[in-house]
């Protein structure tokens, strides 16, 4: 049995905290954070609670930590983490930054940590992975991914790392939708283009970074790709794809894959007000402890490498950047 601790106990931390208890293999053992308030609704329950994360690593019964803090921590942790020996699970963003990233390479333990790219478990994105493999409908000749959600004035001031460069490293494409630039990658064939223009529709004066992005990629053997994403929009409606095949045109909506209009899976859905979450943490985590089964940062890289092109290609007024 693997004793787990909980780094940073804000909003994703239950998630985590659910994932471990349904594990066969993993324990909930301890919970990290430096601020108090964070720390109080586990203090009357059998666990250990840690207000550094130095503490953490230095505690020998602990043998995996959950990295759920903000973004700018989370390389150094996970080194940190590494060189205790520790099992990791780490949030997206695996790292922040493209040189944080490209050092993370190189680890020679990067292998042991597992990212939370949740999504790709969901059953729609394992069934449209599935067509994509076996050609169902033939080839795949484009993909179109818009995703509307709504992060407010409220959301941003609710933390102090959020909406601010240096700590959240960016904003919508780092934090919510690097969940669907992923998708293009993972279900079709690498990313080999990018041009890119992102904006502050929504939030001008209060967050420094994107609300909304706009990208279009060439993938490898020719496919396209249209990403369209934005927080400026007044509800988190649910992901939209759309996927041109040789024969036949596959639709997401609604959390349901179709065809023709005939339904060939469906997600499903947390109720409430994080319901665009999912439901795949869960699924995630065991995988991890139980199976061993995981994706290590190798195995996002060219998610990690579009992310990044993405920001650079707006930097330099859409610019095509080649990864
Ligand atoms: N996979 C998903 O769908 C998903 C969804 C939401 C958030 N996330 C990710 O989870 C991470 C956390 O996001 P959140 O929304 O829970 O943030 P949050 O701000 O609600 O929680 C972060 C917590 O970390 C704590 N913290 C800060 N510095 C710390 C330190 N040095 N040591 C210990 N604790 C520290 C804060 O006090 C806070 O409680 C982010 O990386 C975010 O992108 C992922």
């Amino acid at each position: 049995m693997i004793n787990a601790c909980i780094v940073g106990c804000g909003a994703i931390s239950p998630l985590h905290i659910n994932s471990i208890e349904k594990s066969e293999n993993a324990k909930l053992y301890a919970v990290c954070d430096i601020n108090p308030q964070k720390l109080e609704k586990f203090r009357d329950k059998d666990l250990i609670c840690y207000d550094n994360y130095d503490d953490v690593l230095n505690d020998n019964n602990i043998g995996s930590v959950h990295i759920c803090t903000p973004h700018y921590l989370h390389y150094e942790m996970i080194i940190k983490a590494l060189e205790k020996g520790k099992k990791v699970v780490c949030e997206k963003p695996v790292t922040m930054t493209d040189e944080e990233y490209k050092i993370l390479l190189t680890h020679p333990h990067q292998s042991e940590v597992c990212v939370v790219l949740q999504n790709r478990l969901n059953p729609c994105t394992q069934k449209i992975k599935d067509i994509v493999e076996n050609e169902t409908y033939g080839k795949v000749l484009g993909l179109k991914a818009v995703v509307t959600w709504q992060r407010d004035k409220a959301y941003y001031q609710s933390e102090p790392w959020r909406g601010i460069k240096k700590t959240e490293g960016g904003g919508a494409l780092i934090n919510q939708f690097v969940h669907t630039l992923d998708y293009f990658p993972y279900l079709i064939s690498d990313i080999k283009s990018v041009r890119a223009k992102t904006a502050n529709f929504s939030l001008e004066g209060v967050i420094e970074v994107e609300d909304t992005v706009c990208a279009y990629l060439t993938l490898s053997s020719g496919v396209t790709g249209i990403f369209l994403v934005t927080n400026a929009h007044v509800a988190n409606t649910p992901p939209e794809f759309e996927i041109v095949f040789e024969n036949a045109t596959l639709r997401y909506a609604d959390n349901c894959l179709s065809t023709g209009g005939v339904i060939l899976e469906r997600d499903e859905i947390e109720t409430g007000k994080k319901a665009y979450w999912g439901l795949s943490h869960a699924k995630l985590i065991s995988n991890f402890y139980d199976k061993n089964i995981y994706f290590c940062p190798k195995d996002i890289k060219n998610t990690m490498d579009a992310m990044f092109s993405i920001y650079k290609s707006a930097d330099n007024n859409g610019k095509e950047i080649l990864l």
